[in-house]
């Protein structure tokens, strides 16, 4: 079995930014606006009135305090309150290849590759903008590369399934090295009109490089020690948009028909599985939690990542041990654990050890244990 290594990682960040003050401004007008529209309703007692949002809450409840969208107009506009995008002609690149492609272009530059070096494409996302054909076919086409491509979706956990698919395809020779790529156009599944989640996504694109070790050139490399994946059915996040929506003649604006969750159940079952499944993978590996130099954790929770480090390494964790991004791009699904990645992985040594790790709807946990070269 070859050697493997993540040999570069590239991230798109969408131009436009919303503060929660910006947010709330624009729920709050759209509470105002339904409360007003049905006030005889409510009046009468047939209706309950919405309730405001409230920046203070969400930046306690959830660490966030701004996002990153491809589109800012649609989501703030009280009379609307999602984005707004053109619809393109099929001989033009789709939107999430567009994103993909820029993500999977800087990667391949900090690899030192180009697009003809990679053999194997993979869109992993928790969102796919259409059937077919496979976003990663026409991402694979527009940076020239060749092998072949797919895409996937494990939600939240989408790029560490995706990556342990690289790896494997690389340790056993079928491909020598794979773009793992995570185009989150998380704002096309939010259901801003839902105080409960309003706050809680961005969007964003990373890709990662997982190459060969014998082939790899980057000053900046990480072996692949091992990764693990688990998964656990569950309905505390479920999202029923599909495409047989059509065939049951079900609502496709219905509430059901984007993000839910049931963030109380999520947060306590997901922590102790997420802190478990780390500390099993790191022993199978010989390795404990405390030798770990930098854990680079799924961004959806501020509280969360300090409940799973104090399950791994004790009260005394430093912060700087699980670098914090969601408080800049809030959870971008499959890419919060590669933003960090991203842009935390400075400081440390040859040798050093680091796990990315992310946990999601499914439930679904993903953890890949990395040794800097
Ligand atoms: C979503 C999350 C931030 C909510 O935080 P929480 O502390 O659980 O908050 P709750 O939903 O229990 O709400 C607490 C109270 O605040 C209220 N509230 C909810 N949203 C609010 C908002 N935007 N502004 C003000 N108040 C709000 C609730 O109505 C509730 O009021 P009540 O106590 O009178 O019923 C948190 O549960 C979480 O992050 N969970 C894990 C999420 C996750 O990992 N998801 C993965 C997605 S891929």
């Amino acid at each position: 079995m070859r050697p493997v290594v993540l040999s570069a990682t590239g991230l798109y960040r969408p131009p436009h930014v919303i503060t929660n003050a910006e947010l709330v401004t624009a729920f709050n007008a759209w509470v105002a606006l339904q409360n007003a529209a049905h006030a005889d309703a409510i009046a009468r007692g047939e209706r309950e009135p919405l309730q405001a949002s409230s920046v203070e809450f969400i930046e306690k409840a959830s660490g966030i305090r701004q996002r990153y969208v491809v589109d800012k107009a649609g989501v703030l506009d009280p009379t609307r309150m999602y984005p707004k995008f053109a619809e393109r002609p099929d001989d033009q690149l789709s939107l999430m290849a567009e994103i993909a492609v820029d993500a999977c272009r800087k990667a391949l530059a900090a690899a030192g590759k180009t697009g003809a070096d990679v053999d194997a494409v993979i869109c992993a996302a928790s969102n796919l903008q259409r059937a077919y054909p496979a976003l990663a076919v026409e991402i694979q086409q527009a940076i020239g590369a060749g092998g072949y491509a797919f895409d996937m979706n494990v939600a939240c956990s989408s790029a560490t399934f995706g990556i342990e698919q690289a790896v494997n395809a690389v340790r056993s020779g079928t491909a020598d090295c794979v773009l793992v790529v995570n185009p989150e156009i998380t704002s096309g599944h939010l259901e801003w009109r839902d105080r409960d989640c309003h706050f809680i996504f961005g969007d964003v694109c990373t890709a990662t490089v997982v190459e060969a070790a014998a082939t790899a050139t980057a000053a900046d490399q990480w072996e692949v020690l091992g990764t693990r994946l688990a998964t656990q059915f569950s309905n505390n996040i479920r999202n029923n948009f599909g495409f047989l929506n059509r065939s049951e003649d079900a609502d496709p604006l219905a509430r059901d028909k984007t993000f839910r969750q049931e963030g109380r159940k999520v947060f306590k079952e997901v922590v102790p599985m997420a802190a478990a499944h780390i500390e099993s993978h790191l022993h199978s590996l010989a390795i404990a939690p405390s030798d770990v130099r930098r854990y680079w954790l799924h961004q959806a929770n501020l509280g969360m990542n300090q409940f799973i480090m104090r399950k791994l390494v004790g009260p005394d964790a430093p912060a700087e041990l699980a670098p914090l991004i969601l408080d800049t791009y809030a959870n971008t699904s499959s890419a919060g654990s590669i933003i960090a990645f991203h842009e935390h992985r400075g400081g440390l040594c040859a040798g050093d050890l680091g796990v990315v790790c992310s946990f999601g709807a499914g439930y679904s946990i993903g953890s890949v244990v990395l040794r800097k070269r």
